[in-house]
């Protein structure tokens, strides 16, 4: 089992062994992410950021964790200045990049952009986002950030609330915790519900999904409460937006009736879905969730991009 060379484009190219390993690797690559060791596996390596959808922490934490592990990177930051701007496609602007760098990590606004650059690309191409298609490398995160705080994800309640219509993190989120045998809630207002394409997904693994509209009900036998964003930019519509806009939040009020161990998790940005005053209750570990992005995007940088030792013959 290797995944040198490979893409990672949907979390389904991983399998649970595999996802088992990036995590185990991402455990051991903290303190290198912290800078309190050093190593430099990536010394002789270049890694191209082709961004073309505004990002903070994806970007900067796939940056930091390249200049963790000895790499370079170069980066296409604002679309407006490459000559995408020209009217380059996507798969000519992919194959430059190829030439240039060993692999090519991609944000897209269109659903299928990282398939389709997968497919242009000699090198590995790793999916940093496509529109409301998949996330898998915020997914690596999140388990991560769930193992570290429970030490399995089997058996876990986890409620998934917010926009789970074009949340790309929650389609690839809920797959992975299916895969790993956790208890799924989705909690959305009824425009925004998990598409039925990512529920045939979840089929095959045995999963039941548990609707649950009331934010209370839902919050009080969860493990782990997952909040996202209502993305506004993916509505054809503005009307409709403003129809689900400030539906729910989650403040000391709701958290309530939690159980003490409950965190609470979010890819971030927030957009006013989490209130200030959680930051400070023990449920808040969406900052550690955002700092465990740089072990876990080096372990899988490393990975993908180091030669697996072989063991000498005879
Ligand atoms: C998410 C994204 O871009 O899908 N952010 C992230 O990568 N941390 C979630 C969002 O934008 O709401």
């Amino acid at each position: 089992m290797s995944l040198y060379g490979r893409d990672v484009i949907s979390i389904r190219d991983l399998s649970r062994p595999e996802i088992e390993a990036l995590l185990e690797s991402a455990r051991r690559m903290i303190p290198y992410a912290e800078g309190k060791k050093v190593m430099h596996p990536l010394a002789d390596k270049i890694v191209a950021m082709a961004f073309f959808e505004p990002s903070t922490r994806t970007r900067l934490s796939f940056e930091s964790a390249v200049h963790r592990l000895g790499g370079q990177c170069i980066t296409i930051a604002d679309p407006a200045v490459s000559s995408v701007r020209k009217g380059e496609s996507l798969s000519d602007t992919i194959r430059m990049l190829t030439s240039y760098s060993d692999a090519i990590v991609l944000r897209h606004p269109s659903e299928g952009s990282a398939r389709l650059a997968g497919r242009a690309s000699e090198r590995p191409v790793i999916n940093a986002g496509d529109g409301a298609g998949q996330h898998p490398t915020q997914t690596l995160l999140d388990l991560a950030t769930m193992q570290e705080a429970f030490g399995t994800l089997s058996g876990l309640r986890v409620v998934l609330l917010g926009d789970l219509k074009y949340g790309r993190t929650v389609h690839s989120l809920a797959y992975a915790l299916a895969l790993f045998g956790a208890q799924l809630v989705v909690s959305s207002p009824p425009s925004l519900q998990l598409p039925e394409e990512v529920r045939d997904q979840l089929e095959p693994l045995g999963v039941k999904i548990q609707e649950e509209e009331q934010l209370h009900r839902a919050v009080r036998d969860a493990d782990v409460l997952y909040v996202t964003r209502i993305q506004k930019e993916r509505f054809p519509d503005e009307a409709d937006y403003l129809k689900v806009a400030g539906s729910y939040r989650i403040d000391a009020g709701v958290l309530a009736a939690a159980k003490s161990r409950l965190i609470v998790l979010h890819p971030l940005p927030r957009a006013g879905e989490i209130a200030p005053e959680v930051d400070a209750t023990p449920h808040a570990a969406y900052f550690r969730q955002a700092f465990l992005a740089v072990p876990v995007r080096m372990a899988l940088l490393d990975a993908l991009l180091t030669a697996p030792k072989r063991a000498r013959a005879g």
